[in-house]
């Protein structure tokens, strides 16, 4: 070959790989935007192991969880545990005691916590009454009396008071403290929180659960919209 058919042969060949990797491109851009609309991202799972009084539980709620469901409503789904480390005793008779951490009046915040995640089907409206009631929860009968006639109505009202004085309260106080003890790793820090069953690194989770939330959405894959513009 003499130099001319050479340098032709390089040219054509740098076309062709050009021609190649700007089509490959193409195509798994394209890939990307078909993914994202036909294979719907199935939502995290938020899981907040929380206790009514303690002050890190209340900051959580209000600073981190709630801006993250709002910002996120259609990726993710909120599982709320009041639970802690409160302890539960099953009694000679077969009836419950529990103590907490902050004494019983928090037992009796979070057996109002229980019932009203119980009782509210709408979790919009739950988690406003979750927040309300979190924000001065020292004495809970008003709090959750106050906070449920402003954000629901008489009747969500007297089932959550029917629900806390009979037994309903102490089993799903039981239960949720059943779901907390099966923690793995167990429960050091009040809060803790998983995303889709991991506890992650707790300390990023605490600090921004928006931005790790978005990070296990993504996956290595396409990121939500939701994610995106805020980042
Ligand atoms: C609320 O319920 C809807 C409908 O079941 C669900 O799609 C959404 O993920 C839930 N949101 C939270 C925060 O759990």
């Amino acid at each position: 070959m003499n130099v001319a058919v050479k340098r032709r042969f390089l040219c054509f060949t740098i076309v062709v790989l050009i021609v190649w990797i700007v089509l490959w491109r193409l195509k798994s851009q394209a890939k990307l935007t078909v993914n994202r609309e036909i294979i719907k991202i199935a939502p995290a799972v938020i899981s907040v192991f929380y206790e009514a009084l303690c002050p890190d539980s209340k900051n959580f709620v209000l600073k981190q969880l709630t801006p993250t469901v709002e910002k996120l409503p259609d990726w993710v789904y909120l599982e709320l545990i009041p639970y802690g480390k409160a302890t539960t005793t099953t009694n000679p008779d077969g009836t419950f005691s529990f103590e907490c951490q902050h004494g019983q009046r928090e037992c009796e915040a979070n057996m109002y916590h229980a019932c009203s995640i119980d009782v509210v089907k709408d979790n919009k409206t739950m988690l406003a009454i979750i927040d309300c009631m979190i924000t001065d929860n020292l004495n809970p009968e008003a709090a959750m009396t106050k906070c449920v006639k402003e954000l629901a109505d008489d009747e969500t009202l007297q089932s959550i008071n029917k629900c806390f004085s009979s037994q309903q309260s102490k089993d799903l106080l039981k239960m949720y403290g059943e779901k907390t003890n099966a923690l793995r790793p167990r429960m050091r820090f009040v809060p803790t929180v998983t995303i889709d069953g991991s506890q992650g690194t707790q300390a990023l989770i605490l600090k921004n659960l928006y931005l790790e939330v978005c990070k296990v959405l993504s996956g290595g894959g396409p990121m939500p919209k939701e994610c995106e513009d805020n980042m």
